[in-house]
């Protein structure tokens, strides 16, 4: 690729995860992520002010983590270690998130963006969150592994806390929305089934632990509304009310007693749902590679089931190259904002840039 930007110091603080990384390309040099779980866990859910104080009192120190664990890798640098002249001398551009996201959250990594890329004359690259988590997909460690090229077009299934969406990608930044959920989000819908059922924030992976305990089993046969229709849209609220209606008539030792089956009845749900989309996204697109991203991408029932689908369609999956990429980071912003940067796509008044929280691939308000 033609462009002269190689080292990126990106920034992610769209949620509940502050996260800083320097990437050279695709490969991830050096990369910290602070997860406010613990903050957000009392309140059942992510609580946006508190989001955005636990990001301010942290950035600062995540961002020196990383750029000193950085200067580690360079020869020569590791002597006299300098954040500053290690951002000045061995950083090209400074990537940011700028939606979608939490606004008053996105609006700390954007603070800390501009402040350096002015301060050390740098470039500044926005980036669109939901790219990043395709691009996660591709990241490498640093020896360039997975060595996976790109080989367009794909099928994006983007599935986390706030989205659900299929994305054709026909190119680097060549993006159209093919389908969508019409209500909650995948991740969003295991949450709120976990609360009902009193196990708490996040609810994904603790559904997951619960529905292997029985195999995955799935007794109770809940809804999955919209599963037959010809558009690839879905729809997780009428799941959600009749999951709520049926624990309703339950007593508690009975909810108790059927814990994993009550789990597991929903995730396989949710599961369908989101295999029937993709084979019709598929068949749509006439696509036959997948990628699959975002938080709930790390779960493993839904992984072996699309695995096992591509399988039979003869057709390749990718999901984000390492664990800790499926959920929220910010080398994924890194290896998009590579992309982007050398395309071109600088932000040309540094001082103008805002956050869009509801950015989307074909919406920018
Ligand atoms: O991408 P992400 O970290 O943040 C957003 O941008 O939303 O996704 C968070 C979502 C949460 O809803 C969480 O419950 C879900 O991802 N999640 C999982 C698993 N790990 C996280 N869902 C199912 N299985 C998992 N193992
Ligand atoms: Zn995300």
């Amino acid at each position: 690729m033609a462009g002269n930007i190689q080292t990126i110091l990106a920034i992610d603080t769209s949620c509940d995860e502050t996260s800083v990384a320097i990437t050279m390309g695709r490969r991830i040099i050096a990369q910290r992520i602070y997860s406010q779980i613990v903050v957000h866990r009392a309140w059942g859910g992510v609580v946006p002010s508190l989001a955005k104080r636990a990001h301010e009192e942290r950035i600062g120190t995540v961002i020196d983590a990383c750029v000193k664990a950085y200067a580690h890798t360079i020869p020569h640098a590791r002597g006299a270690y300098s954040r500053d002249s290690t951002i000045q001398n061995h950083v090209d551009a400074i990537a940011v998130t700028y939606g979608p996201g939490l606004a008053i959250a996105l609006e700390v990594g954007i603070a800390h963006a501009k402040q350096i890329a002015l301060q050390f004359h740098k470039p500044l690259i926005a980036v669109n969150h939901m790219e990043g988590h395709i691009y996660s997909c591709f990241a490498q460690n640093r020896n360039g592994n997975p060595p996976e090229s790109f080989t367009f077009p794909y099928l994006a299934m983007l599935i986390s806390g706030g989205h659900t969406q299929w994305v054709l990608v026909s190119g680097h930044g060549k993006y159209s929305i093919i389908g969508s959920t019409v209500d909650d989000a995948a991740g969003e819908a295991l949450d709120k089934a976990a609360k009902l059922l009193g196990l708490g924030y996040p609810g994904g992976p603790v559904i997951e632990t619960l529905a292997a305990q029985v195999q995955n089993k799935d007794r109770y046969a809940f809804p999955r509304p919209m599963i037959h229709t010809d558009s690839v849209d879905c729809s997780f609220s009428g799941l959600k009310t009749s999951f709520y209606y049926f624990l309703q008539k339950m007593t508690q030792q009975e909810k108790n007693d059927a814990l994993p089956y009550l789990a597991s009845g929903f995730q396989e749900a949710v599961i369908d749902t989101l295999i029937a989309k993709t084979k019709k996204a598929l068949d749509q697109t006439t696509c036959s590679r997948l990628l699959v991203a975002g938080g709930v991408s790390a779960n493993k029932r839904l992984r072996s089931v699309i695995r096992k689908v591509m399988r039979e369609r003869q057709g390749t999956v990718l999901f984000p190259s390492f664990p800790s990429l499926s959920g929220d980071n910010a080398a994924m912003i890194g290896v998009a904002g590579y992309y982007q940067g050398n395309a071109g796509n600088i932000v040309s008044h540094i001082d103008q840039l805002e956050r869009l929280p509801r950015l989307d691939f074909d919406r920018h308000r």
